[in-house]
């Protein structure tokens, strides 16, 4: 793949939806990353008006639709937060197009979204990756430092947690079936990932049980199980029901690690607490970090030195299969559903 180098000049953004979440969190990280300019913003042609404000706000391209904005060669890598039923569409769409692509998660809802977005950026030697910003936190490295020291000994559970409530009638995308609702696909993805990155493998089988708030169509909590061989286990709620929560723990043979607010950081510093057999209890502060910049700059520096991307689509594989695994099991009673694999990726 021919990096995008020095000599092209920064790395040209565009944004497909102008969505008031990302204008205040992803726009502005784009923005301020060295080495990238937020170029070009596109609203569906009835919100026309929404483009031409957030580009104003950023000195960026308002451009009538999606499809104008990848034509325009004056963007080099477009990012995709769009309702999560567009997601592989529209990154098929900007790879023909010539384009890199950042895409929210989940980047697919199954397997098989993953593996063709895979296909087709190979096939256009341009870079994919899904947006999990919160690998990109220093708090989640330095987590990493902790189990490899040993300080907790070896890793047999993984609980995860991330839920906050959105209310019934509130108009949002998450509590709409037909545009990918639900909280697994949401909130979900992110507590799923957690136990998958640090046992650097799939589970072999996951069970899970749904709740649904009466009157919604989607699933609103859930409970899931993950059995990950060898005594190693994780377990993992997930909701847009009730909260806010957004942690998670490490328990090894010796010790705990918990990490106490995972994604919601806006801001704060990190706080990471370790208890040790012996009666050793350690926090540790990680100063305030902006991962959203840190996941576009990590980006960046993969399309413009043309290494592999941060997180592989083969881990974005891996979590859309134990995603659709929960699904599966959640609709048959909270059976057992297989969901093994052989690849590997440490944290
Ligand atoms: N990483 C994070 O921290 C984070 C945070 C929030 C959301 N997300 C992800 O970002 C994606 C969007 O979530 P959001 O909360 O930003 O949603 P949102 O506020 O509802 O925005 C979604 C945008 O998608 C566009 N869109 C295209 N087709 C649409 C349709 N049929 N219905 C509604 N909107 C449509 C709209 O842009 P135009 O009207 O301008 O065309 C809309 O503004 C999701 O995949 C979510 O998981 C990630």
């Amino acid at each position: 793949m021919r990096a995008h180098d020095e000599r092209d000049g920064a790395l040209r953004w565009g944004v497909l939806g102008a969505t008031s979440y990302i204008a205040t969190h992803l726009m502005p990280a784009i923005a301020a990353a060295p080495g990238c300019a937020l170029t070009a913003v596109a609203s569906r042609p009835e919100r026309a008006g929404s483009a031409r404000d957030v580009g104003r706000a950023f000195g960026a391209t308002a451009h009538p639709d999606y499809a104008s904005l990848l034509a325009d060669p004056a963007v080099d890598a477009v990012y995709v937060p769009l309702p999560n039923t567009e997601h592989v569409d529209w990154t098929l769409r900007a790879l023909a197009a010539g384009k890199h692509v950042l895409v929210e998660k989940p980047l697919a809802m199954d397997e098989d979204g993953c593996a063709r977005v895979e296909k087709a950026a190979e096939a256009a030697s341009r870079t994919v990756m899904e947006a999990f910003m919160y690998r990109f936190h220093p708090q989640q490295s330095r987590a990493a430092e902790i189990l490899a020291s040993g300080a907790i000994g070896e890793l047999r559970l993984v609980r995860a947690s991330f839920a906050f409530r959105i209310e019934s009638g509130s108009g949002n995308i998450r509590l709409e079936p037909a545009l990918g609702g639900g909280a697994t696909w949401d909130v979900g993805c992110y507590a799923v990932d957690v136990p998958l990155l640090f046992f650097g493998q799939a589970p072999r089988r996951v069970s899970a049980r749904f709740s649904s708030r009466p009157g919604l169509d989607v699933e609103t909590s859930a409970v899931a199980t993950m059995d990950f061989g060898q005594g190693r286990s994780a377990v993992v709620d997930y909701g847009i029901d009730y909260g806010p929560r957004a942690a998670y723990e490490l328990q090894g043979t010796r010790g705990t690690l918990m990490v106490r607010n995972a994604w919601a950081m806006d801001g704060e510093d990190g706080v990471i607490t370790v208890l040790t057999q012996d009666g050793g209890v350690r926090e540790e502060i990680v100063p305030a970090a902006n991962h959203y910049r840190l996941q576009v700059e990590a980006f960046a520096r993969a399309v413009c030195e043309g290494g592999p991307a941060p997180m592989s689509l083969a881990a974005s594989r891996r979590t859309a299969r134990v995603g659709s695994a929960l699904v599966a099991s959640a609709a048959a009673g909270g059976a057992a559903v297989d969901t093994s694999d052989e690849a590997s990726e440490g944290p």
